[in-house]
């Protein structure tokens, strides 16, 4: 802006953002990603695809099962939450051996793809409506607002942390894996 002053803050207040909103547009960028990777024929841009898949769904589960998950447990359904849990864990399985391989390697199309169908089935758990985890959470009168700006100051700092380091493998909350 033209008369805006030398000293002025450079970036103002951020939006507010609704939590489930922030959620929904998280699922609406994955499923974007698994359309393409659907359409690919390029082993390398596969590759690319999928291991940005799991870099958001990482991500996408933490600030849920950090932040949101805990906001609603003991006022939705209890069924609802625990299922979720159980569910990111199911996804977190594929999302590791995914991370670790490449397109071209046995199973790998029908890794991404089983993984695709698994995130259908939660992510309609989350939105559907009426009974689905946020109609409920609507209807509880959860304050979506405070809790979307928790969810969005998470979500940036996993972000950079994914950009500068990577994030380490997804690690299962509520399913015990084989013993060692
Ligand atoms: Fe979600
Ligand atoms: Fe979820």
């Amino acid at each position: 802006m033209d008369d805006m002053p030398e000293d002025a803050p450079k970036a103002p207040d951020a939006p507010l953002v609704d939590a489930i909103a922030l959620l929904e547009s998280d699922h609406r960028k994955v499923e974007g990603l698994f359309v393409q990777y659907e359409a690919s024929e390029d082993d390398d841009e596969k590759t690319a695809l999928a291991h940005q898949i799991c870099t958001e769904l990482k991500i996408h589960t933490t600030i849920e099962e950090e932040i949101f998950y805990p906001a609603v447990e003991g006022k939705i359904e209890e069924d609802t939450v625990d299922e979720a849990y159980v569910e990111h864990d199911g996804a977190k399985v594929l999302i590791n051996d995914i991370e670790a391989g490449s397109a071209g390697d046995d199973y790998y199309d029908a890794k991404v793809k089983v993984l695709s169908e698994e995130i259908k089935h939660h992510v309609k758990e989350e939105e559907m409506p009426n009974q689905g985890m946020f109609a409920q959470a609507r209807a509880a009168g959860i304050d979506l607002v405070e809790l979307g700006a928790q969810l969005k100051s998470r979500k940036l700092e996993l972000v950079a942390e994914a950009e500068v380091d990577g994030l380490p493998p997804a690690k299962p909350t509520v399913v015990n894996l084989a013993p060692a």
